[in-house]
């Protein structure tokens, strides 16, 4: 079982939008089928960037663990928890550190381009530097072989395997080294035509009410090249239209795809008939969300026993590591 252990986690930024919806959570859902899981909500990766505006972060993990559930992503078959709640991370995260040269955490590219995207943040602290070793550490202390992740995060998956193999050259074979699982998915854009991100303030979000989703989608850019209603349309030019591809049925859409192109259809209809189709998709997510969220406990029971599970698990390898160390 243990060579198909699959570990990932999700910085708590609170409630999830559609990006989150057809990216990580689509692939979650398969993995979980699958394989034996551990996600989890990544609260001390938000405090790497977030150390000075911490009073949201226990709220985030609810919102963000309801969107889980509601999705699917199920405590019966994966174990769902949260990092801060799982020591062993921290202490592994302590000894992976000793042994990784700065130089590797220099490199990281990533690391280079967060700093200099929150420039206005004082990033130039040991646990922002160290990023890398923390989420080395979440990965291997479940001795995890396979990671979901985005291309933005291979770098730090990179760097994971580099320490695994340090580790055991310098001690002994105790972890098997990860690799990515990068599974193509939609990228979403926002309502601006940028990618839909919380931070752009461009998101759609899963639980939002159905007006507040019509109305976003009637705001989305559209063919900028088609100032008047009677000039005709390129729907893959339209912003609103990658939205089509994932909500509205084929048929539907090559009707759509036509009418644009011969100016029959206004895009403030067309835009109607898309929010229609995104809010009845949502309509069942929604639903079961506002079910979950006023189950009294709900939230807290799932994380304490994912969390003790996780921490079971966790125990097992810092045995095998401090033995390894001779610690
Ligand atoms: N760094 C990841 C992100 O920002 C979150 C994360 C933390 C993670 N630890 C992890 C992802 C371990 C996969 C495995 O998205
Ligand atoms: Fe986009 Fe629809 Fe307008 Fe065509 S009619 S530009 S597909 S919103």
């Amino acid at each position: 079982m243990s060579n198909k252990r699959i570990v990932s986690g999700m910085r708590p930024t609170g409630k999830l939008h559609l990006g989150h919806f057809h990216g990580v959570l689509a692939n979650w859902l398969e993995l979980q089928k699958e394989f034996e899981c551990f996600f989890f909500a990544a609260d001390w990766h938000s405090l790497t960037t977030e150390y000075d505006n911490t009073a949201g972060i226990r709220d985030n993990i609810r919102e963000m663990l309801l969107d889980w559930l509601a999705f699917g992503i199920d405590p019966e078959q994966s174990t769902i928890f949260v990092q801060s709640k799982v020591p062993q991370h921290a202490e592994l995260n302590l000894i992976l550190s000793m042994i990784t040269p700065l130089s590797w955490l220099e490199r990281n590219p990533t690391y280079k381009e967060m700093q200099d995207n929150l420039a206005a943040k004082d990033l130039a602290t040991f646990g922002f530097l160290g990023y890398p070793v923390l989420m080395a550490s979440d990965i291997i202390v479940y001795k995890a072989t396979r990671v979901p992740v985005g291309h933005d995060q291979l770098p730090h998956l990179e760097i994971t395997r580099e320490i695994a193999r340090r580790f055991n050259y310098l001690y002994r074979e105790v972890f098997p080294e990860p690799v990515a699982l990068l599974t193509e998915t939609p990228k979403v854009l926002g309502l601006d035509g940028r990618k839909m991100s919380k931070s752009y303030g461009n998101a759609i979000f899963l639980s939002e009410t159905a007006e507040e989703t019509q109305k976003k989608v009637m705001s989305m850019v559209t063919d900028v090249q088609r100032p008047r209603r009677s000039d005709p349309g390129e729907p893959d030019r339209c912003v609103a239209f990658t939205l089509h591809s994932l909500y509205v049925p084929a048929e539907k859409r090559a009707e759509i795809v036509n009418s644009c192109r011969g100016a029959q259809i206004g895009c403030v209809d067309c835009k109607k008939i898309l929010g229609q189709y995104v809010v009845e998709t949502l309509a069942p997510f929604r639903e079961k969300r506002q079910g979950l969220a006023e189950r009294p406990g709900l939230v807290e029971e799932v994380l304490t026993e994912g969390s003790r599970k996780a921490a079971q698990v966790a125990a097992a390898t810092m045995e095998e590591v401090r033995a390894a160390v001779q610690i």
